[in-house]
């Protein structure tokens, strides 16, 4: 795909995101196109766990459709099951209106969706992931339980993203900061909105080279953990403290070319996606 083809679809996702309803800001789902849009789908599938309204869903399926015609899989009871889920309008069907954004949007049929807890899927999932996106149960023991059913099936070179690690929910940002950002396996990473994203280098010759960055952004990010560990997020709503540490955080836009060339630089034969990555350099 060529640079100028994939900024069109990270700009027409925006405006398609604009209309939808759910829980991502543009800089997010420009991020999440960009993933599905670009990582390799030899490296194995798309995985959403928290669908709710359809939203990133969309997103996913329509520019994983882009890479070598992929479909994703999608998880979720539509039951808003955790106590951080958001909340539906009195009288909403939540599974009829994931179905209607899906046919509204033509992506039903690029999506394997499973209407069942992400921890049901994990019980026979055996399929290689290369983008897992966590956006389920938020709880500290709910994305615990999502990072240690799926991680394993990350193939080197997949990338792995939680969302909300800077809004007040204890398990996405403690997750991201303890698994991730102090795991040697882990590769390059950053903030982007509010979603926490890195990729499994496993233990190749890399790995060494993101430590720096990896600690200096756990420093940062960890400072906010206080506020949101053991149950404090549902007693606080957002501290003075926290509202001057969380901008301290860099969570800006994810420059494409310069995102995906260092992305190629961990994938296995990285020579021969180099010369795909030619085409978005
Ligand atoms: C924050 S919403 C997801 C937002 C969505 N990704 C979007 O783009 O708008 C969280 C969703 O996680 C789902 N959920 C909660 N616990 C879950 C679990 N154990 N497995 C799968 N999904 C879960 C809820 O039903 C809810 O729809």
């Amino acid at each position: 795909m060529q640079l100028n083809q994939l900024e069109n679809h990270l700009d027409t996702m925006v405006a398609l995101a604009g209309k939808l309803d759910g829980c991502l800001s543009s800089r997010e789902v420009r991020f999440l196109a960009l993933c599905a849009a670009t990582l390799p789908a030899a490296l194995g599938e798309v995985l959403e766990i928290g669908s709710y309204k359809g939203k990133s869903t969309t997103i996913l399926a329509k520019s994983a459709a882009l890479n070598e015609g992929g479909r994703i899989v999608a998880v979720d009871p539509l039951t808003l099951p955790a106590t951080t889920d958001p909340s539906l309008q009195p009288g909403e069907s939540l599974p009829d209106v994931f179905e209607q954004t899906l046919r509204d949007n033509a992506v039903r049929e690029l999506v394997e969706f499973h209407q069942l807890r992400s921890e049901q899927l994990a019980a026979n999932w055996t399929r290689p992931l290369r983008l897992l996106w966590i956006d389920g149960d938020h709880t500290y023991n709910g994305t615990k339980r999502d990072f240690e059913n799926f991680s394993r099936h990350l193939r080197r070179g997949a990338v792995v993203a939680f969302h909300d690690v800077l809004h007040l929910a204890e398990g996405p940002i403690r997750l991201f900061c303890e698994q991730i950002l102090l795991n040697p396996l882990f590769g390059p990473c950053g903030v982007c909105g509010s979603i926490g994203w890195a990729q499994y280098v496993g233990s190749g010759p890399n790995a060494h080279l993101y430590s720096q960055h990896k600690i200096k952004l756990y420093r940062k990010l960890s400072r906010l953990i206080q506020f949101v560990a053991l149950s404090r997020a549902s007693q606080s709503a957002s501290p003075f403290k926290y509202r001057i540490l969380r901008p301290l955080v860099p969570h800006g836009d994810v420059e494409p070319r310069t995102w995906y060339w260092e992305i190629c630089r961990n994938l296995p034969a990285h020579e021969s996606y180099f010369e795909l990555a030619a085409g978005v350099r």
